[in-house]
């Protein structure tokens, strides 16, 4: 979704918002605009689509561009008004001198735009922002102070921003301003940075001040000073970003999303890392600060979630039920929030989320911990807004990931789970200690099963090739993999926009097999030793007495899946409670290598942000 950066000190500023831009650009965007502030004047410059749209706007005016000193951009993704360049930010007051970027949402923003028209303001846009920038030089109208005017006119919004603001006649500073929305201050030597999230700025500085809601941060080159939004000053820790700029790099791959799939052994080795170092010893998860005693008494847990991290969750409740015996809900985050529900101070709330900043997500937390449930969030980001909302905190430590389809931080959040049911089991003794040491044993081998599967994608390259020109799909499983299902089919909708859809196997009958014919393939996911495997079968021969095309995802040898299906990915032996850890690797390169035939824009698939901050 939006994104924003903004610089003042002695670097060339285009090159830094143009490059901060480019490291935000997986957020998903439709326009992009920057404003460059000289000694003497402000000017904007926007483009729709594509950054290097405004590269090339910014090529051909570079004449008329002198030594900025500072600057603000932004990357919008359209809530209110089309994608159009006049709906682009920055926006600017009726005489251009003040210029504002805003991610979020302003809710009163109808009001506030009558009020200030009828003072005179000329509004051209349709956007929400615009109204900040009327109402932030309607109020320096009247103090010819910059700080108090931003103060006075956040007070009066309601909704999400973080907000940048920049004035003509107060050279060399840039103010910034949040609330439901995310904003750091990078800080450097002569020079400081300001930003929605942290890879806009980590190629200049590691070192960051993160801004809670209400706060307001006054920053010129060689000064910061955070104040609320009284104006008193608040002392704020300067942090250290994890990240190395390299994460931000393809490292050769065609794209982030098949470099990112390659790195899940890496990333499960380090989810692994310090928490399940022996077969023999209890999993040690101490991030969840529960005392023992209640987490043996607990018998109600909600997950929370959108997207990809639901169905992390989905495979979350069936292994917390399986293994400890605990009663799991799970739910979107948007449904959650406007329904009344059973939560309760003895619920134990999961929130789970790639981001840590999904608003659905953020709104359901905050509305578990008014009822007094303790929030457990299993996040990627440990510098987020969900993160600082967490009683419990489990970083899933997956690395950035900036496609925007999720692959790697999926697998974190999975594997996250195991070792959470796990330590429940252990705490409650719910579970056979043989039956454990066995699991952990084959979670340790889990990363070199998917080098395995990694080493050789041959197989899933055919099928791709064989299958790209179908135009609807249907993935089935039942068990623990139903959520491999639903996940597959939303990889694949996601980058090559292919109908796609999830069912349990079993419910093929009521409804769904009145589509089936040849021009509809369906995926089985067949995991043997288990309780599905040959159920999953007969559906599967169901579908093919119907003529759909069959894809099988297999552990199995049986020469009988070679006969009845058109095609069968195969991955190594595991146990089928363990499997979504694996199954979703093939279904993640399916996906891919379908988009990438198709020449599909893989990592910044339309219509789709990385990171939805608006409800
Ligand atoms: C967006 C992304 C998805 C993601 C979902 C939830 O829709 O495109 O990939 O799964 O948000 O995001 P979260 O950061 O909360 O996991």
């Amino acid at each position: 979704m939006c994104g924003i950066v903004g610089y003042v000190g002695q670097r060339d500023v285009v090159s830094v918002l143009l490059k901060g831009l480019t490291n935000l650009e997986y957020r998903g965007y439709d326009s992009a605009g920057i404003a460059l502030q000289d000694s003497g004047d402000i000017k904007v410059y926007k483009s729709l689509g594509k950054l290097i749209n405004l590269k090339n706007e910014l090529e051909q005016r570079r004449a008329e561009i002198k030594q900025p000193i500072a600057g603000i951009g932004h990357i919008r993704w359209a809530t209110h008004g089309s994608p159009s360049l006049v709906n682009a930010h920055p926006h600017s007051c009726t005489c251009g001198k003040l210029v504002v970027v805003h991610n979020g949402i302003i809710e009163n923003y109808k009001e506030l735009r009558e009020e200030l028209s009828k003072k005179g303001c000329e509004f051209r846009s349709q956007t929400d922002t615009e109204t900040i920038a009327h109402l932030v030089a309607d109020e320096y109208s009247k103090t010819k102070n910059l700080e108090l005017a931003v103060r006075n006119s956040v007070k009066k919004l309601q909704g999400a921003y973080a907000v940048c603001v920049m004035h003509k006649d107060v050279p060399n500073l840039i103010i910034g301003a949040r609330k439901h929305a995310p904003m750091l201050v990078g800080v450097g030597e002569g020079e400081n940075f300001i930003a929605s999230d942290t890879p806009a700025i980590i190629e200049y500085t590691k070192r960051t001040i993160y801004l809670e809601d209400n706060e307001i941060a006054v920053v010129t080159k060689d000064t910061v000073k955070v104040t609320d939004i009284e104006g008193n000053v608040v002392t704020k820790k300067v942090e250290t970003l994890p990240w190395e700029p390299m994460a931000l790099s393809k490292l050769g791959y065609k794209h982030f999303m098949l470099k990112e799939i390659h790195e899940q052994p890496d990333v499960i080795r380090n989810v692994l890392n310090g928490k399940l170092y022996d077969i023999d010893e209890p999993i040690a998860l101490n991030e969840v600060k529960l005392d023992s005693e209640i987490l043996k008494k607990l018998n109600k847990i909600e997950i929370i979630a959108c997207g990809t991290s639901l169905h992390a969750a989905l495979v979350g409740k069936y292994i917390i039920e399986d293994f400890a015996g605990i009663s799991v809900e799970v739910e979107a985050s948007s449904e959650y929030i406007y329904r009344k529900t059973t939560t309760d101070a003895s619920t134990l709330v999961i929130g789970v989320s790639q981001s840590g900043e999904t608003a659905d997500t953020i709104t359901a937390i905050k509305q578990a911990k008014a009822k007094g449930s303790h929030v457990l969030i299993i996040t990627n980001r440990p510098d987020s807004n969900m993160a600082r909302l967490a009683d419990s905190l489990i970083p899933v430590n997956a690395g950035i990931e900036v496609s925007v389809a999720a692959t790697k931080s999926y697998i974190a959040q999975v594997i996250s789970f195991y070792l959470l049911a796990m330590h429940l089991a252990e705490i409650k003794g719910s579970i056979d200690k043989s039956y454990l040491k066995n699991l952990k044993h084959e979670l340790i081998q889990l990363p070199t099963k998917i080098e395995e599967v990694l080493s050789n994608t041959t197989t899933i390259q055919e099928c791709a090739r064989k299958f790209s020109s179908y135009k609807n799909f249907i993935y089935i499983a039942r068990g623990v993999n139903l959520a491999s299902a639903f996940e597959g089919a939303l990889k694949l909708k996601e980058i090559s926009y292919i109908n796609a859809t999830g069912y349990a196997a079993g419910e093929l009958k009521h409804g769904p097999i009145a589509m089936l014919d040849e021009t509809m393939p369906v995926l089985s996911i067949l995991i043997p030793g288990g309780i599905t495997y040959e159920k999953v079968l007969s559906n599967s021969e169901e579908a093919k007495a119907r003529n759909a095309k069959l894809i099988a995802l297999t552990s199995s040898n049986d020469k009988n899946i070679d006969v009845l299906f058109d095609v069968v990915l195969r991955i190594p032996q595991v146990s089928e409670i363990l499997s979504p850890a694996i199954t979703c690797v093939p279904l993640q390169l399916l996906a891919y290598y379908i988009a990438e035939f198709l020449g599909k824009d893989v990592d910044q698939p339309r219509n789709l942000a990385k990171s939805v901050t608006v409800e």
